[in-house]
């Protein structure tokens, strides 16, 4: 028996449509994103669902997410939380914030999300600053090198019991390569050492398999 990437991908539609059923919003949302050219960097559907399950496991009612793309996430984490809850969603490009405004529209959540466009760093600071209330869920899914700057400012957003989620922590294995030059690789071995070293978080990080080839999540919770 191969095990291989096409497999992966099988079983992951096994999954999804087992479990998902037929979802015309999240599929439109995908369509409207390929028409406008972004990249296909979306959570797979089963991570998507992952993400929701997590809000409704932890009773989500204000989440943030960094790194927005057309809002594929978005909606998920969007359904995770109940009526007069709240996503922020950070992020940097304009086109691509216009891009998930639209596919939020579309799938009726613009009510419960807001799309701030600009650097992320810089709206977290600005959150900071207005002393926002604490996020119950936070998901980090943009630039990989800024993740332990992400971190820090996601403590200060956080309450104990906040759950934190960051995706894309194996690289296709190279998270354990300690020569990397790679940013995005540095970023995620210190966000790593953050965790660790961090003694009001408890963490771990599962590798996943499928439909978006070999990674992982790295999953946090803030403690008291
Ligand atoms: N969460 C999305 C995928 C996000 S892809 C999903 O699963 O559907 C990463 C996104 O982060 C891209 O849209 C990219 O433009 C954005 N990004 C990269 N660097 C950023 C930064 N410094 N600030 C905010 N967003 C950033
Ligand atoms: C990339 C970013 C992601 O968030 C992801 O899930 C997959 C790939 C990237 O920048 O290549
Ligand atoms: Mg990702």
């Amino acid at each position: 028996m191969t095990v291989d990437q096409s497999r992966w991908t099988a079983i992951d539609e096994y999954f999804s449509d087992q479990l998902h059923g037929d979802d015309p919003a999240l599929e439109a949302a995908l369509a409207a994103s390929d028409e406008a050219g972004l990249p296909q960097i979306n959570v797979a559907p089963n991570q998507g669902k992952l993400l929701m399950l997590l809000a409704l496991m932890t009773g989500a009612k204000r989440v943030l997410e960094v790194g927005t793309l057309g809002g594929y996430s978005t909606i998920w984490l969007a359904r995770g939380i109940p009526a007069g809850g709240h996503v922020d969603t950070l992020e940097i490009d304009a086109e691509h914030a216009a891009v998930a405004g639209r596919n939020l529209r579309e799938a009726g959540l613009q009510d419960r999300v807001e799309v701030h466009v600009g650097r992320a760093s810089e709206t977290l600071e600005d959150f900071v600053r207005r002393e926002v209330e604490p996020y119950d869920l936070v998901f980090l899914d943009a630039d990989k090198a800024s993740l332990p700057d992400y971190l820090e400012a996601a403590l200060r957003l956080s309450r104990p019991g906040t759950v934190i989620v960051a995706d894309n922590v194996v690289r296709r294995g190279e998270v354990i390569n300690a020569e990397t030059t790679d940013p995005n690789v540095i970023g995620v071995r210190r966000y790593m050492d953050e965790l660790r070293d961090n003694p009001r978080l408890e963490s771990t990080a599962i590798q996943t398999v499928g439909s978006k080839g070999w990674d992982g999540l790295a999953i946090t919770v803030v403690k008291g």
